[in-house]
């Protein structure tokens, strides 16, 4: 189903019809069409190197109500440090490497799901996501994405749970873009929400600011993957114009791959977008009748405006709730 058949680490690997089978699996979830047990005395371990409120939450529902028992831990809190390079020196500061972290936790547990954002220090090697890919490569048993540096599969696929439900199924005009924010974030979301709605077959179009492109050889893949879907996938630097006609407005921040290392420059290179990219009520109106979708945590009047946010178009908490039902699909399909 999933990357080299047993881990879901990004869609990548993943047909159009097997995200349309996670999506109804999901859909008997969430209407209490099926109340099966997958994880029956079973427990999944959930490592979280960073913070969360969904992402936590809504796997330790999950697992409960699938009948199993989550273990979450947090390296460098309530774990030990970890450390992820092959034949590391491990004289600094982390105390156990991800070999016998995954190895041991396997003893226990029947997957592993695995929060770890980006630096935003190395561009080159944070896009190759190594620390889920160390998890990845000593684990005998799942390892499911829960947002890293490059992707984050559980919200995405959410997502085009959230995008069915509201507008049906064909092809829609979705508007991915950009909004200033004060800090330079991670790219998983905007790389997975682009990549899966190009799976999907949408039309899909990411505004941002010049400098602020998305990684290349994803754009490439989710280009085409968009046009065998029968849709297609666009890049605009005009923020306006890309609201005429949407049917879904997804807004996002993230860094610019040209400033990791130096966020400093990032900050004062989007100076100029404050109170310009910002998804606003005018805007919304230019759309067609578009619903507003973030994956939260959102900073109002900063990338959404509270009249944006509070009106009846936005729909970022069924988008939230439907990361429960997805992720259950994600683990009864998986274990
Ligand atoms: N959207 C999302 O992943 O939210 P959290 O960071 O709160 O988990």
């Amino acid at each position: 189903m999933m990357n080299s058949g047993m881990h879901l680490l990004n869609t990548l690997d993943m047909s159009r019809e097997q995200i349309e089978q996670l999506i109804e699996s999901a859909l008997r979830f969430k209407h209490g069409d099926d109340s099966s047990k997958p994880l029956a005395s079973k427990s999944v371990a959930l490592v979280f190197f960073n913070p969360s409120l969904r992402t936590r939450a809504s796997m330790q529902v999950g697992i409960y109500e699938l009948g199993g028992n989550a273990v979450v831990l947090e390296p460098g809190g309530t774990s030990w440090t970890l450390e992820h390079r092959e034949g590391a020196v491990m004289d600094a500061d982390k105390t156990e490497h991800i070999a016998e972290f995954v190895r041991v936790l396997e003893r226990y547990c029947v997957a592993i799901g695995v929060r770890t954002f980006a630096a935003l220090k190395d561009w080159p090697e944070e896009r190759t996501d190594p620390i889920l890919n160390a998890f990845a490569r000593y684990a005998s048993v799942p390892i499911i994405n829960l947002e890293s540096a490059m992707h984050h599969p559980c919200q995405s696929l959410a997502d085009m749970l959230t995008i069915r439900e509201k507008l049906g199924a064909g092809r829609k005009r979705v508007v991915l873009t950009w909004a200033w924010h004060p800090k330079a974030l991670p790219m998983a979301v905007p790389n997975s929400f682009a990549l899966a709605a190009a799976q999907m077959g949408h039309d899909v179009v990411i505004a941002h600011p010049s400098g602020y492109e998305l990684d290349e050889e994803l754009l490439d893949t989710s280009r085409q993957l968009a046009t065998a879907a029968g849709g297609n996938l666009d890049v605009t630097n005009d923020f306006d114009n890309a609201f005429s006609a949407a049917e879904v407005i997804y807004a996002k921040s993230w860094g610019a791959k040209q400033f990791y290392g130096d966020t400093d420059q990032d900050i004062a290179a989007r100076a100029p977008y404050r109170n310009q990219w910002i998804v606003d009520e005018a805007r919304m109106s230019r759309t067609n009748s578009a619903i507003f979708m973030h994956c939260l945590p959102v900073r109002r009047n900063v990338i959404v405006t509270d009249g944006v946010i509070d009106s009846a178009s936005s729909v970022v908490i069924d988008e939230a709730e439907n990361r429960l039902h997805l992720q259950k699909a994600i683990m009864a399909k998986l274990l």
